[in-house]
C-alpha cells in the first residue's frame, strides 16, 4: 500500500513527543515530509529547543522549521503548568546538535507541499496558527493536501475554558480558516483523547522498562501526569497521540460527521468548536469526521509496540 505523506505541526509538548514517537516507528505507512513547530504549549524557543533535542537523542534527521511565534490575534498563551518550564520535562536531554532546515515554517510547509509528487496530509497537534497563516499566504497549497488530521476542539466541554480545548482557544482566527478551508478534517477532540489515556501502571512499567525510548516516554509522562494527579485526575490522555493513531489504524475509532463552526467572538463560548448535528434539520453540509470512540486496548497496545520498535534506535 502507498504511504501517506504527512506534515507534522507541533508544540512539544510531551504528548507531540508522544505522537512524534508513534509516527516514527510508522515510516512503512507514513512518509514524514517535515515537521514545524508552532507557538502553543510553550514559547516557539521552547518547542522549537525542544524538537531538536529529541531528534539528537534518537539520532533521526527529520527534515524541521520552526514557524509562528505567536497567534494571528491572540496574546500567546502557554501550558507550562502541564508540559513543564521547558515544555518537556522529565527527561534530561542532551544538547541539541540537530539543526533546522529554515526558520520559516510557513514558507517550509509550502514546499515540503507543493514539492511532493502525491497529496499531503496535515497532522496539527497544536494551535493552528501556521496552518492558518499557510492557507493565507499559499492558498495553492489547499488543492494539494487530501486531508487534516488535528487534534483539537471538542463537541461537549472545554479543557482550556468550560467550552474550549486549548489548541483551538490559542488561536480561534486560525483555526476558523482551516475549519473553513473546505478541505476534509478528521477531529481528535477531547472526547475520543481522553478515552486514549496512560495509567499509573502502564508509566510504572515503561519507567522500569531496559529501551531507553520506553524509558524516556514514561520519564516524561510521569511529569505530565504530576499535574493531573495534583487537580485530582487520574486519567492522563494522550490527545496528540491519536491524530497520528487515525492515520495508522483507522478502524479502533468510531466517529460521525458534523459541520464545525469555530466561535471567533470574544464572549464565553471563544474558541469552542461548535458542532451543527442537523438532528433536527441540515443546516450546513458537514465539514469534518468526529472521533467519538477507540477501542482502548488496540490503541495503547499499538502506541506500546512503537515505541518498542524505537528502543531499538538508541
Ligand atoms: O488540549 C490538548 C492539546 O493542548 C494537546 O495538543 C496538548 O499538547 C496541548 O497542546
Ligand atoms: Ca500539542
Amino acid at each position: 500500500m502507498e504511504k501517506r505523506n504527512v506534515l507534522i505541526d507541533c508544540d512539544p509538548g510531551v504528548d507531540d513527543v508522544m505522537a512524534l514517537l508513534l509516527a516514527l516507528a510508522n515510516q512503512d505507512k507514513l512518509n514524514i515530509l517535515g515537521v514545524t513547530t508552532v507557538s502553543g504549549n510553550q514559547t516557539l524557543a521552547k518547542v522549537t529547543k525542544n524538537i531538536r533535542k529529541l531528534w539528537t537523542f534518537l539520532g533521526v534527521e527529520i527534515p524541521t522549521a520552526c514557524g509562528a511565534s505567536r497567534p494571528i490575534i491572540k496574546e500567546p498563551l502557554h501550558g507550562g503548568e502541564i508540559h513543564g518550564e521547558s515544555g518537556m520535562d522529565g527527561w534530561d536531554f542532551p544538547e541539541p546538535v540537530f539543526q533546522l532546515e529554515s526558520d520559516n515554517g510557513i514558507v517550509f510547509l509550502k514546499d515540503k507541499i507543493m514539492e511532493s509528487k502525491g497529496k499531503v496530509t496535515l497532522v496539527p497537534t497544536g494551535p493552528l496558527t501556521n496552518i492558518g497563516l499557510l492557507f493565507s499566504v499559499f492558498p495553492e497549497t489547499k488543492e494539494k493536501i487530501e486531508l487534516i488530521s488535528l487534534m483539537g476542539g471538542s463537541i461537549f466541554s472545554g479543557n482550556r475554558t468550560p467550552f474550549a480545548e486549548f489548541n483551538i482557544y490559542s488561536d480561534p482566527e486560525a483555526a476558523k480558516i482551516v475549519f473553513d478551508s473546505g478541505i476534509p478534517i478528521v477531529m481528535s477532540g477531547l472526547e475520543v483523547t481522553n478515552q486514549a489515556s496512560i495509567d499509573d501502571k502502564e508509566i510504572e512499567d515503561l519507567l522500569t522498562s531496559e529501551g531507553m525510548v520506553s524509558k524516556m516516554s514514561g520519564s516524561l509522562l510521569n511529569s505530565y501526569t504530576n499535574f493531573h494527579r495534583s487537580k485530582g485526575l487520574d486519567n492522563y490522555p494522550l490527545h496528540d497521540v491519536v491524530s497520528v493513531m487515525y492515520l495508522i489504524r483507522p478502524e479502533i475509532f468510531k466517529g460521525r460527521d458534523y459541520r464545525i463552526e469555530i466561535d471567533t467572538s470574544k464572549g464565553v463560548y471563544r474558541g469552542r468548536t461548535a458542532a451543527d448535528t442537523g438532528e433536527l434539520m441540515k443546516h450546513n453540509p458537514s465539514n469534518t469526521f468526529v472521533l467519538m470512540d477507540t477501542d482502548r486496548e488496540e490503541f495503547m497496545k499499538t502506541f506500546f509496540h512503537a515505541l518498542k520498535e524505537l528502543d531499538k534506535l538508541v
